[in-house]
């Protein structure tokens, strides 16, 4: 069911369940990304006449209120993106949340506090998150899934609450699926796919499935070091998760059976310590000395991994090569995020996920024009790759 579905708003409470788990320094949002990505499915309510009521998420609060993860910063700046007042209530469910819902017209859009401030959110027991969904349930006539980056959470305002609500999926999580689809279900070849970022044990699941699908599997990021540990090869002070190492060594040889091509830097920018401004030097992946830290692929591997992207015709990228944030250590996640640009422009269809490649993506200055879709889903879309049933997503179905 889409909103269309929904038949006439007009008046009606509806309650969208958003990710609004933006970055934020203090109560500054560094990245709005993701709630840019909401505006769609809020436009199309409120145009429709509807009482939007939005529930979201922000960090990882104890399941109660905790204000250093207040929906306030969210609150103003989804309310100057739509040109309209955002309506935040002070609490999930309680007298303030029902009060503000009570009191919007036609068109309005209220924000409860953060989902998280209430434990039965993210409860592994069945009846508790029920009763969370009733009560939300109760603040509305029907549901509107649109929180892509938390579709993989079985959680009441995901999963639960679209169980006893009339419940659509919302345009993100529309354009989101249609989009990773196109990677999933017989992707364009060559398909290539970049991962990146700090830790190979998030990525364990995704790295299996890709070993039966994708050509080419280019590895940069923090997890590159334990690659080059599987190799044989001293890292230094890089990080290394050295009892992941043995199941990296199956993936290589899971490489070659499957005629997997896996391509690893051959040059590294190596620091002395993890510091924007620490003296570096570019080594050989296979001689980084023992006092020094890997923060970045090198620019021979930069220059190998464009060219391993730009004649592809499907590419994924999931992950930073290197400490972007820090100039000195952002040649590779620049040189990564150009070639998909270039491929696009060639007609490759790309896949920018996760919430560091994307907010990278911005960072370093790219048109997000360039890409053929950027996820805001971090574990969503790697759960999506790796072809997991997301309970956001199997809830609406059923
Ligand atoms: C994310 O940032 O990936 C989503 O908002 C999910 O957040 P979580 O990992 O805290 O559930």
């Amino acid at each position: 069911k889409t909103i269309d579905d929904l038949g006439d708003l007009r008046g009606k409470r509806v309650l969208v369940r958003s990710d609004f788990n933006v970055p934020l320094d203090g109560t500054t949002i560094t990245d709005d990304g993701r709630i840019r990505a909401a505006l769609p499915t809020l436009k199309k309510l409120t145009g429709a006449g509807a009482r939007v009521v939005v529930t979201a998420h922000l960090g990882r609060p104890k399941g109660e209120p905790d204000a250093k993860y207040s929906l306030a910063p969210v609150a103003g700046r989804l309310g100057e993106l739509l040109g309209v007042p955002v309506h935040l209530a002070k609490d999930v469910v309680g007298d303030s949340a029902r009060e503000t819902v009570a009191s919007l017209a036609d068109g309005e859009v209220a924000l409860l506090e953060n989902i998280r401030f209430d434990a039965r959110e993210t409860s592994k027991v069945d009846d508790e998150r029920a009763s969370l969904a009733t009560d939300l349930a109760s603040l509305a006539d029907a549901f509107v899934s649109d929180g892509f980056g938390v579709v993989h959470r079985k959680q009441a305002s995901v999963y639960d609450v679209a169980r006893v609500l009339p419940a659509a999926v919302g345009e993100l999580v529309l354009k989101e699926v249609d989009s990773l689809k196109r990677a999933t279900e017989e992707p364009a070849r060559p398909y290539a796919v970049v991962l990146g970022g700090s830790k190979v044990s998030d990525k364990l699941g995704v790295i299996a499935n890709l070993l039966t699908k994708a050509d080419r599997l280019l590895i940069g990021g923090g997890m590159v070091f334990t690659f080059l540990a599987a190799q044989g090869h001293q890292v230094g002070k890089s990080l290394l998760e050295a009892d992941q190492i043995d199941t990296v060594k199956g993936y290589l040889d899971d490489a070659e059976k499957n005629g997997v091509e896996i391509v690893l830097p051959t040059d590294i920018v190596a620091a002395d310590s993890f510091a924007a401004d620490s003296p570096h030097e570019v080594v050989a992946a296979d001689a980084i000395p023992a006092d020094k830290i890997g923060l970045d692929i090198g620019p021979a591997s930069a220059e190998l991994f464009a060219s391993k992207i730009v004649d592809a015709r499907t590419v994924v990228w999931n992950g930073p090569m290197g400490v972007f944030e820090f100039d000195a250590f952002a040649g590779g996640t620049r040189a990564v995020a150009q070639a998909l640009v270039d491929a696009t422009a060639q007609g490759a269809f790309s896949i920018v996920g996760g919430g560091d490649s994307a907010a990278a993506v911005r960072t370093l200055g790219f048109d997000e024009a360039g890409f053929s879709h950027i996820s805001t889903g971090g574990g969503a879309s790697l759960e999506f790759l790796e072809g997991k049933d997301l309970p956001g997503i199997s809830v609406l179905e059923s």
